[in-house]
């Protein structure tokens, strides 16, 4: 399984921080921001990864990763998106070092507790489709600024982006898993109100196909990006409890 890490995006929420460098080269207590999401995928067996990037900042990211090797990775390469099109726009960048191979994306801004290994194990068993990883997040005004899985029992039937009214307390976290239709279905969205290629609606496709599998996430799970505070929680968490635990 190939390995996708997106770290392009504006970084609008996290200014005047973003305007001196990109929102994922910021400190998560000792480490930059960005080597989070790699160690989550090093962990779990996967050594051939593209990291998208764009804005001012990108060229920071060859500085800091070079060509992956003090890093545990295998084969590491890069694209640069343009312009903060959306996350399944960066994601489209990389259809060609995918090679119709599954792969796992995951958004930089996002820190797990515990190692995904499991995870991607139940996406190496799944035959075909996609799969997300959810959490569940008890402050209802929260959830209104993520994306939030609809339930029918234990089937989900849909997922909302930002929901004025969370459907459930059930947010879809920045870890997604996808067999190569993925492009495929990237090349018929069309930009949401905000202009953006949305990941929800890639996702939302194959629910509506039957073929989305997911699971639900053990320990802490932080956007870091979300806010300055959002920032901060995160920060605090891995100082005192790490991260990428096995
Ligand atoms: O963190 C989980 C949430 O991430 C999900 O619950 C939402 O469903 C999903 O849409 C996303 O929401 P955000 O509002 O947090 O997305 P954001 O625009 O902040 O982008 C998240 C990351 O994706 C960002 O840190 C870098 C990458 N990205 C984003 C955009 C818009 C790119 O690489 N390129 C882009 O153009």
């Amino acid at each position: 399984m190939k390995g996708v890490i997106l770290a392009g995006g504006s970084g609008t929420r996290m200014k005047p921080l973003t305007s001196i460098t990109n929102k994922h080269l910021l400190p998560i207590y000792d480490r930059p921001m960005v080597t989070y999401a790699i160690e989550a995928m090093v962990n779990s067996g996967i050594s051939e990864i593209m990291v998208v990037t764009g804005g001012t900042h990108a060229g920071e990211f060859l500085r800091l990763l070079g060509n992956g090797e003090p890093w545990g990775i295998g084969r590491l390469t890069y694209a640069y998106q343009e312009k903060p099109g959306g996350i399944a726009e960066a994601l489209g960048l990389a259809e060609r070092f995918v090679d119709r191979e599954k792969v796992a994306v995951m958004l930089a801004d996002n820190i797990f507790e515990r190692s995904i290994a499991g995870i991607v194990s139940n996406f190496e068993a799944q035959s075909a489709g996609a799969r997300i990883v959810l959490s569940k997040v008890d402050d209802a005004s929260h959830l209104k600024s993520l994306g939030v899985a609809v339930f029918d029992g234990e089937k989900v039937t849909g997922i909302i982006e930002k929901p004025e009214e969370p459907p459930s307390p059930f947010a879809v976290t920045g870890v997604y898993f996808y067999d190569s239709s993925v492009f495929e279905v990237i090349s018929h969205l069309v930009p949401s109100g905000r202009g953006e290629l949305e990941i929800t609606d890639v996702n939302n496709h194959y629910i509506r196909q039957g073929s989305m599998g997911y699971d639900i996430l053990d320990g802490y799970w932080g956007d870091a990006g979300e806010s300055i505070d959002a920032y901060y929680q995160v920060n605090d968490f891995v100082r005192t409890h790490g991260a990428n635990k096995g």
